[in-house]
C-alpha cells in the first residue's frame, strides 16, 4: 500500500468512524461523560449574565422595588447584590472550566496515546514491501501525526460543541425570555448564517489529504539532512536539499493558503448575516418598547443575549470545519488500521521449524512488481551442514534470493521448503529465529556494544557472552573503546568504524546460535584489512552450520562445499570450485578470471 495515495474513504462516515474509535474511548469513558455533563453549565452561565440585564435595567435604573414571591426587595440592595453576584458566577463558572479542561486533556491524551501504540505496533509487523514503497516521512506522520490530529481532537471538539450549544440555548431562552418574537427572528437569521459551514467539507477532505503528503516529503527531507550528511557535505548538496525543502513549504504554503480563500469567507458572511438579524432586531425592538410592548429592561437583556450569541455560533462554526479534519485524519488513521500486511502467519501456523534435511527452492519465480521477473525457475537443494557460496553479476537477484527464505517477501510461484514444510506454514517468528541474517550494511541500535549483541539472544550467559566476543574478533575493539562493553554507539552505531560494526552485527548473528546462518555480502564493503578480520569471524559464525553466503571472496567460496551461479535470476551453473573452473567458457571461470584472482592477489 503507498501511503500517498490516501483517499481517506471513510472520512464522511461520521457514526461508522465514531463506532471505531468507541473501543479507545472506552477505558476513559467516565472521564470523558463528567468532562461533558461539566461544560454543559459552563455553557448555560453564558445566559446568566445577560439575563441580569434585565432586572439591573428595569428595577435599579427604572429605580423600582422588586416583587418576588411575595417579598418586597429594594433596588438598592439588588444594585449592589448584583455585582457581587456576577463575580461569583465568574469564579464558578471559572473553577468548572478547570475541571473541564483538565478533564479534556487528560481523556485526549490517553485516547491519542493508545491509538498512537496500536498503530505503532502494527507497523513494527508491516512487511519489508512496505518500507520499500513508503518514504519514512509520510510513515511518520501518518503514523504519528494523524492520530494527533485524529483523537486529540474528538474530545476537545465534542467538549467545545457542548459549551457552545448550551450557551446559545441559555442565550436563546433568554431571548424567549425576554421576546419570542424578537427571539424567532434571531433563530431564523442564525440557522442560514450556518448554511456555508457544511458546504466546505469536501475541499477541507482533499486539503487536508494533500497536507499530509507533503508535510511527509518535508520530514523525508529532514531525515536525508540527518542520514545523508556525509553525503551531502561530500557533494555539496546542500542548495539542493534546501531547495527540496523550501519547495515543500511553498507547497504546503499554497494547498494551506488555497482553503483559507475558501473558508475565509465564512465566518465574515455569517457575521453578514448576523448583522441584518441585528439591524432588524434593533428596528423592531424599538417599535416594541415605544408600544409599550417591551420593557426596556427585556430590551437590553435581549440585545445582549443576541451579541453574546455571535461567540458560541462562531465556535461553534469553526469547530465544525476542524471536526472535519478531525474525521478526515480518523479516517486515515483507520485505512492504517484495516491494512493487512501481506505476509502474515497462517491461522493453524507450526510453531516449531526444523531443518533436519534440506532447504529446498521448488521451481521458484519473484518479481517485485508484476513486470519483470527478478527470479526465473530457481530449483536447488541446500543439504543441512551444506555451506552454498553464491556468485553472479551485480543485480541478478541473488539478495532477492536469500530475502525469500527469511519471508522479507513471498515467492510469486512455487515453494521453499524445509524439509518438506513449506515455509509458508510455518510461525514467521519461529522462522526467523532459525536464521542468522548478517547484512552488507548492517544496523545497530542506539544503545551500548553489549545492548547491541544480546539483541540475538538476551537471554544470553556471560560466559556465552565472552565467548562470542572472541569469535568475532571484538576483544581487540572492546579493549579500546573508553567504556568497554558499556560503550554507548551513536544512532545507527555510527561511532565504530564500518569493520568494527560488521563484527558487532556478526556478534549479535554468533549469539542467537541459529541452525541457518545467511550472509550476504558481509565484507564487501570493507577494506582488505578489516575484511581479513571479519572473515575470520565470519568463519566462526559459519561452524556447524548451514550457510547460505554471497561472496565476493575467494576463500570463501572456494571453501564452500557447492558455488551456485546465479545470473539475470537464473541458477546457470552449479557445482564445487573444480567442477566449475573446468567448465571450457563457464560463467564461473569468467568470473575467476576477470574478479576473484585479481581479488585475491591483493589481499594475500
Ligand atoms: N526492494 C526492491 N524493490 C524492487 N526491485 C528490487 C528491490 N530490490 C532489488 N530489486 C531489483 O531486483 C533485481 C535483483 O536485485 P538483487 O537481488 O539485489 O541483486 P543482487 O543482490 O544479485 O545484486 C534488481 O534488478 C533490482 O533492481
Ligand atoms: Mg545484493
Amino acid at each position: 500500500m503507498k501511503l500517498k495515495n490516501t483517499q481517506a474513504l471513510t472520512s464522511f462516515r461520521y457514526g461508522w468512524l465514531l463506532k471505531r474509535v468507541f473501543p479507545y474511548i472506552k477505558p476513559v469513558l467516565g472521564r470523558v461523560i463528567l468532562g461533558f455533563l461539566i461544560a454543559i453549565p459552563v455553557g448555560l452561565l453564558d445566559g446568566v449574565v445577560s439575563f441580569s440585564l434585565k432586572p439591573y435595567m428595569d428595577y435599579v435604573v427604572g429605580k423600582q422595588n422588586l416583587i418576588l414571591w411575595g417579598f418586597e426587595i429594594q433596588y438598592s440592595v439588588i444594585a449592589i447584590a448584583m455585582p457581587f453576584a456576577i463575580i461569583g458566577f465568574a469564579v464558578f463558572q471559572g473553577v468548572l472550566r478547570y475541571i473541564n479542561s483538565y478533564l479534556t486533556d487528560w481523556t485526549s491524551f490517553k485516547i491519542t496515546n493508545s491509538v498512537k501504540c496500536d498503530l505503532f505496533a502494527r507497523l513494527m509487523y508491516m512487511d519489508t514491501s512496505f518500507f520499500d514503497e513508503n518514504n519514512s516521512g509520510i510513515v511518520i506522520n501518518r503514523y504519528l501525526n494523524d492520530p494527533d490530529i485524529a483523537s486529540r481532537g474528538i474530545v476537545d471538539q465534542i467538549k467545545t460543541i457542548i459549551i457552545s450549544v448550551f450557551g446559545a440555548l441559555s442565550l436563546i431562552v433568554v431571548m424567549v425570555y425576554s421576546s419570542w418574537k424578537l427571539a424567532l427572528v434571531g433563530v431564523v437569521v442564525l440557522t442560514i448564517a450556518f448554511v456555508p459551514v457544511f458546504l466546505i467539507r469536501k475541499k477541507i477532505k482533499s486539503v487536508s489529504n494533500k497536507n499530509i503528503v507533503i508535510a511527509g516529503d518535508i520530514l523525508t527531507t529532514m531525515n536525508e539532512a540527518y542520514s545523508g550528511n556525509r553525503v551531502i557535505s561530500a557533494y555539496n548538496l546542500q542548495d539542493r536539499q534546501i531547495k527540496l525543502f523550501n519547495e515543500g513549504i511553498d507547497k504546503s504554503f499554497n494547498v494551506s493558503i488555497s482553503l483559507t480563500k475558501r473558508v475565509g469567507w465564512m465566518s465574515p458572511l455569517m457575521y453578514l448575516i448576523a448583522s441584518f438579524g441585528i439591524a432588524f432586531v434593533l428596528f423592531y425592538g424599538t417599535k416594541l418598547i415605544y408600544s409599550g410592548h417591551m420593557t426596556p429592561g427585556s430590551f437590553a437583556s435581549f440585545v445582549t443575549s443576541l451579541l453574546l450569541l455571535y461567540k458560541p455560533v462562531k465556535t461553534l462554526g469553526n469547530t465544525m470545519s476542524s471536526i472535519q479534519n478531525i474525521f478526515v485524519s480518523l479516517g486515515r488513521v483507520f485505512e492504517l488500521f484495516d491494512y493487512t500486511p501481506l505476509i502474515t502467519d497462517k491461522k493453524n501456523a507450526i510453531k516449531y521449524v526444523c531443518l533436519d534435511n534440506c532447504i529446498e527452492f521448488d521451481n521458484v519465480n519473484f518479481s517485485y512488481s508484476n513486470e519483470n521477473p527478478v527470479l526465473k525457475n530457481i530449483n536447488l537443494k541446500v543439504q543441512k551442514g551444506e555451506t552454498l557460496a553464491i556468485v553472479g553479476n551485480s543485480g541478478g537477484g541473488k539478495s532477492t534470493l536469500v530475502n525469500l527464505i527469511p519471508r522479507f517477501y513471498d515467492v510469486t510461484s512455487g515453494a521453499i521448503k524445509f524439509d518438506d514444510t513449506d515455509l509458508r506454514n510455518f510461525k514467521i517468528s519461529e522462522l526467523r529465529s532459525s536464521i542468522s541474517f548478517v547484512f552488507q550494511d548492517n544496523f545497530l541500535f542506539t544503545g551500548t556494544i553489549k545492548e547491541n549483541i544480546l539483541l540475538g539472544n538476551p537471554n544470553a550467559s556471560d560466559s556465552e557472552l565472552y565467548d562470542v566476543i572472541r569469535a568475532s574478533h571484538l576483544e581487540e575493539v572492546i579493549q579500546t573503546l573508553p567504556d568497554g562493553l558499556d560503550t554507548m554507539l551513536g544512532e545507527r552505531g555510527l561511532t565504530l568504524s564500518g569493520g568494527q560494526r560488521q563484527r558487532v552485527a556478526i556478534a549479535r548473528a554468533m549469539i542467537k546460535n541459529a541452525p541457518l546462518v545467511i550472509l550476504d555480502e558481509a565484507t564487501s564493503a570493507l577494506d582488505n584489512e578489516s575484511e581479513a578480520v571479519v572473515q575470520k569471524a565470519l568463519d566462526n559464525l559459519m561452524k556447524n552450520k548451514t550457510v547460505l553466503v554471497i561472496a565476493h571472496r575467494l576463500s570463501t567460496i572456494k571453501n564452500a562445499d557447492r558455488i551456485a551461479v546465479v545470473n539475470n535470476g537464473e541458477i546457470v551453473e552449479i557445482g564445487t570450485h573444480n567442477e566449475l573452473i573446468s567448465i571450457e567458457d563457464g560463467q564461473y571461470k569468467h568470473l575467476y578470471e576477470m574478479q576473484f584472482r585479481e581479488k585475491e592477489e591483493v589481499i594475500s
